[in-house]
């Protein structure tokens, strides 16, 4: 029996990523939480026929405590959503502190689930998630995820364009780093297939990969950022873990770890600029992951220029986001 939980489930992402889970045929229980709307939104998706059953909470009457327990997997995208102009870096004073309280919920009521953040800025929520959930003495690196898989969407859809392929769901491309601009490093010299783009047109699909998300934020004037096609890879990556729960062997995500507490995580701490967070591939397993994959000295010389700059935002980001808990020496 696989409970999952939303939390920030009335939301632009939380509504369609859990309108997905109750299709799962992996999800036994699914329960919603959100500050607001959450019934609602549970008592809508329980008629569909399918055999998740859902309900919805909300902080009132302990709805944290009933949401979590038994929680097998948690997604998280509670919180505040970009307007034009802004970075994801400007989310922080908010966000940080809804993240910090739900994990405080993770680490009460749900020790041993499996945590995807989607909530922003990823470079610093994750290591915030890792910080309390320390604290509590239940950090278990191998359940706590950054989930970058968007920006694997992107580079699979908008290589496919620039290289003319009908179907962007053939291409495997790592992208790897962070979750912001500068931050996010798509591999196109490690695409499967492999792809011959150069020169400005490569330098151009780099930039559309590493700023999609700004493409969102100015279409929807205002009106939030990318919701429905981060609800889809939210759910990719959830239902792969899921499918790894289930005994389905070599399944392989691009997601931001705590590199020392994942098998294989040095290697690419060592190679990632001393680093402690970064999104490599990850191999998933019943108990989560398994292996951090290091490609990165497989990497050409201008990606490797790519990862000279990730390093230094990725740097300052994850440091913010430890001192939020730990406090700043
Ligand atoms: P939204 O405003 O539509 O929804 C957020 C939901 O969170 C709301 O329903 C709100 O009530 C709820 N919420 C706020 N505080 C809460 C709390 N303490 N507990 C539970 N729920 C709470 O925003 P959205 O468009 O769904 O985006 C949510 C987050 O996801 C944003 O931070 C956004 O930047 C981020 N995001 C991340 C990615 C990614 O690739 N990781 C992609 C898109 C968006
Ligand atoms: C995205 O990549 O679409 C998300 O991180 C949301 C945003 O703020 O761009």
């Amino acid at each position: 029996m696989v409970k999952a939980v939303v939390a920030g489930a009335s939301g632009g992402i939380g509504q369609p990523l859990s309108l997905l889970l109750k299709l799962s045929p992996y999800v036994d229980e699914l329960a919603l939480y959100d500050v607001v709307g959450s019934p609602g939104v549970a008592a809508d998706l329980s008629h569909i026929s399918t055999k998740a059953t859902v309900t919805g909470y909300l902080p009132a009457d302990d709805g944290l405590k009933a949401a979590f327990t038994g929680a097998d997997i948690i997604v998280i995208p509670a919180g505040i959503p970009r307007k034009p102009g802004m970075t994801r870096d400007d989310l922080f004073n908010i966000n940080a502190g809804i993240i910090r309280d739900l994990i405080t919920g993770v680490a009460l009521y749900a020790p041993s689930a499996f945590v995807l953040v989607i909530s922003n800025p990823v470079n610093s929520t994750v290591p915030i998630a890792a910080e309390v959930l320390k604290k509590h003495g239940v950090f278990d690196p191998t359940k706590l995820f950054g989930v970058t898989t968007l920006d694997i969407v992107r580079s699979e859809t908008f290589t496919a364009s620039v290289a003319g392929k009908p179907d962007p769901s053939v291409f495997k491309i790592p992208v790897i780093g962070g979750h912001s601009g500068d931050t996010i490093v798509p591999l196109l010299s490690l695409s499967e297939p492999k792809v011959e783009i150069s020169g400005t047109d490569r330098d151009a699909l780099v930039h559309r990969i590493q700023f999609g998300g700004d493409e969102v934020v100015q279409a929807k004037e205002g009106k939030g950022s990318a919701t429905l096609s981060m609800a889809h890879a939210g759910f990719r990556f959830a239902e792969s873990i899921l499918k790894a729960v289930a005994g389905e062997s070599g399944i392989v995500e691009n997601t931001f770890v705590y590199l020392p507490g994942v098998p294989g995580g040095d290697a690419v701490k060592e190679s990632a600029a001393g680093l402690d967070y970064f999104s490599v591939p990850v191999e998933l397993g019943p108990s989560g992951a398994v292996k951090a994959i290091n490609i990165l000295p497989q990497v050409s010389e201008y990606e490797k220029g790519l990862l000279e700059v990730a390093y230094t935002g990725l740097a300052a980001n994850i440091k913010k986001g430890v001192d939020f808990i730990v406090g700043a020496p």
